[in-house]
């Protein structure tokens, strides 16, 4: 063998030997959770700034990532004014670690602007770089939250698809209700989702929300068998959490002792205690590829 063949054979199994080593089970990916529902408004964004408002003061290292294409309204209740957005990492402008704003909680806010708009759209150029932008979040935290927008469109169906866990907010209205449950149909047929789980929002009681995850669950039994909702909590509705809004400030920090602050802190408990549930289909690729996957 040549000597430059027998470099070139080296170089080729040391990248292989890399490449397994990072896709190795022990290497540790930060949960991405995404947050989303049928309807709008039913409070996603709220549940979610507050439960990583929660969690960063447990100790955690926690990113969001604005992934609503419409209003984008994380910044909003962390009362921020992201000068950049995913758009700035698409065109190479920026870096990830640029566009990401840091809340005095230590988490870290990813706003998204127009720039997931039609991830079907971008050049394999562009998709790189947000590919090995977003592999550096791989070892900046322990849970990734993802705020989508509301409904069924493609990307957030993306997201969804893309998340190792897929929380569904809805409240005790009808229509909440019907669109969560298109929302778990669509997902199931289109990408073969079978594990969601549920966070009842706005109700007058645990019975009350109860109520919600039963109707839900007996639909999905009876007509998409194989799928499985998991109960996670419910949050009252509560003033206090639409003060906080009008303050600009966060429910966790402005009023701890309310009660949807206190159904935030067991719901946050209670994410973290059920531990590093993983995707199961061994599928070791980080978020965006997964993504990008799913957009394919
Ligand atoms: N537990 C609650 N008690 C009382 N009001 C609530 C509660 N949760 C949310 N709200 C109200 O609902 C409003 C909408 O909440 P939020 O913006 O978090 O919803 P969203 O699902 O993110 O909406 P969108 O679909 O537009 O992104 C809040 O501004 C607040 O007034
Ligand atoms: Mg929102």
């Amino acid at each position: 063998m040549d000597q430059a063949k027998g470099l070139r054979q080296i170089a080729k199994t040391d990248a292989l030997a890399r490449r397994k080593a990072q896709a190795s089970p022990t290497k540790k990916f930060p949960r991405v959770i995404a947050v989303t529902s049928g309807k709008g408004g039913v409070g996603k964004t709220n549940i979610v700034g507050n439960l990583a408002v929660a969690m960063a003061a447990k100790g955690k290292r926690v990113i969001i990532i604005d992934a609503d294409v419409g209003l984008a309204n994380i910044d909003i209740v962390f009362n921020l004014r992201p000068e950049y957005n995913i758009r700035h990492v698409v065109s190479s402008e920026k870096s990830l670690d640029q566009v990401m704003i840091k809340t005095r909680h230590g988490i870290g806010i990813i706003p998204g602007g127009s720039g997931f708009a039609d991830l079907t759209q971008l050049d394999e150029g562009e998709k790189l770089t947000l590919l090995s932008e977003f592999e550096t979040l791989a070892d900046q935290a322990d849970i990734i939250f993802v705020d989508t927008g509301a409904g069924i469109s493609s990307n957030v169906l993306y997201f969804n698809a893309a998340s190792d866990e897929c929380m569904v907010v809805a409240t005790t209205e009808p229509t909440s209700i019907t669109d969560a449950y298109a929302l778990m149909k669509v997902m199931s047929q289109k990408y073969g989702s079978r594990y969601f789980k549920l966070i009842v929002n706005m109700a007058d009681s645990e019975k009350d929300a109860k109520r919600v995850y039963a109707s839900l669950s007996n639909a999905l039994d009876k007509f998409l068998k194989n799928v499985v909702l998991e109960y996670t909590g419910y949050i009252p509705f509560d003033r206090q959490l639409q003060r906080a809004v009008q303050k600009r400030g966060l429910l966790l920090d402005e009023f701890p002792n309310s009660m949807a602050a206190n159904a935030l802190e067991t719901i946050a408990s209670k994410i973290l205690n059920s531990g590093d549930q993983k995707r199961s289909d061994g599928n070791l690729t980080f978020f965006m590829n997964r993504v990008f996957q799913a957009a394919m």
